[in-house]
């Protein structure tokens, strides 16, 4: 049973397990979709933007029969006009769950501290573990398996590779990120990923040479330069990342039959050039639609009985 959803890290593999095979028997049909939302609202409370994320969970709620009420932070001030302890206090009186992109992770824990009702994140600074559902059942379709792949992540170390760091390691995946120095997986999560993956067996390695991870890749995965939330420093942090485009020449040091994922939105011409994200090998906008799927799923392991 999941009450809470904030970090791929702490959910257990046989809970993702469960989402996975739940979304897969979904979106091929073979059983129909549970209204375990009815009568149920919902809070999806963003401070960041987003298309993806935001209308895949609207349409989620919908389909499973429960009422979504978008707020963003000109209605509430996290952290400025009210604390997330209040914010909780309050929404628990109110609606059956809040979903939340914050900036700060610790808002997300604060909320948790107090909820009567289940909290799940929807990127936060350290993690966004819906994309990492989304992305290991697409990985499940295209490859068959996931056990044994290697998965070669190039860009800035921060939310969307971490939870892909911690997913890969619960199963099986050898992971590996190339980041600008600067901007790498911060080492007390690299040394927490370690712990976990000396359990699991899986390979992880923090780089910096984009040519390493692509060698003998069967994912290659990037993502935006710059993490939103970090416009201040765009110029430097595109200029650290200059040479980390997932280009061409890159993709022929993977394996033939290398897969091409991005969780979007892409700077086309920036970290992957056109000629890969429009190519046969790309499957950007099928790990997209997974976010639907996966999150149908995750909702009905919280509310379903
Ligand atoms: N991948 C992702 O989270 O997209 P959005 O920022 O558009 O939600």
């Amino acid at each position: 049973m999941i009450k809470n959803f904030l970090t791929i890290a702490e959910i257990s593999r046989k809970d993702i397990r469960d989402i996975l095979s739940l979304a897969e028997r979904l979106k091929k049909g073979l059983i129909k979709i549970k209204k375990v939302l009815k009568e149920k609202n919902i809070v999806i409370f963003f401070q960041k933007p987003s298309l993806r994320t935001r209308i895949s969970l609207e349409c989620a709620i919908d389909k499973l029969g429960g009422n979504s009420i978008f707020l963003t932070d000109n209605e509430v001030g996290l952290g400025k006009r009210e604390i997330a302890k209040d914010v909780i206090l309050d929404l628990n009186r109110f609606v059956d769950g809040i979903i939340a992109r914050v900036y700060n992770h610790k808002d997300l824990e604060q909320m948790v501290r107090y909820a009567e009702i289940p909290v799940i994140n929807a990127l936060s600074d350290l993690e966004h573990p819906l994309q990492a559902l989304a992305d290991l059942l697409t990985i499940k379709e295209k490859k068959g398996k996931l056990k044994g792949l290697n998965l070669g992540f190039i860009g800035y170390g921060d939310n969307v590779p971490i939870s892909l760091l911690f997913a890969s390691i619960k199963f099986g995946i050898n992971f590996s990120i190339a980041s600008s120095p600067n901007y790498s997986i911060p080492l007390s999560i690299q040394e927490k990923a370690r712990i976990q993956a000396s359990q699991t067996k899986a390979k992880i390695l923090f780089l910096s040479e984009p040519d390493l991870v692509a060698r003998n890749a069967d994912i290659l995965y990037t993502q935006q330069f710059v993490p939103m939330g970090k416009e201040k420093e765009a110029n430097k942090i595109r200029k650290a990342f200059k040479k980390f485009s997932v280009t061409k020449e890159l993709l022929k040091l993977a394996k033939r039959d290398v897969i091409f994922m991005h969780c979007l939105p892409a700077y086309r011409g920036e970290e992957v050039t056109n000629d890969i994200i429009d190519s046969q090998l790309s499957i950007v906008f099928d790990q997209a639609e997974n976010r639907l799927w996966t999150t149908i799923a995750l909702f009905i392991k919280i509310y379903g009985t």
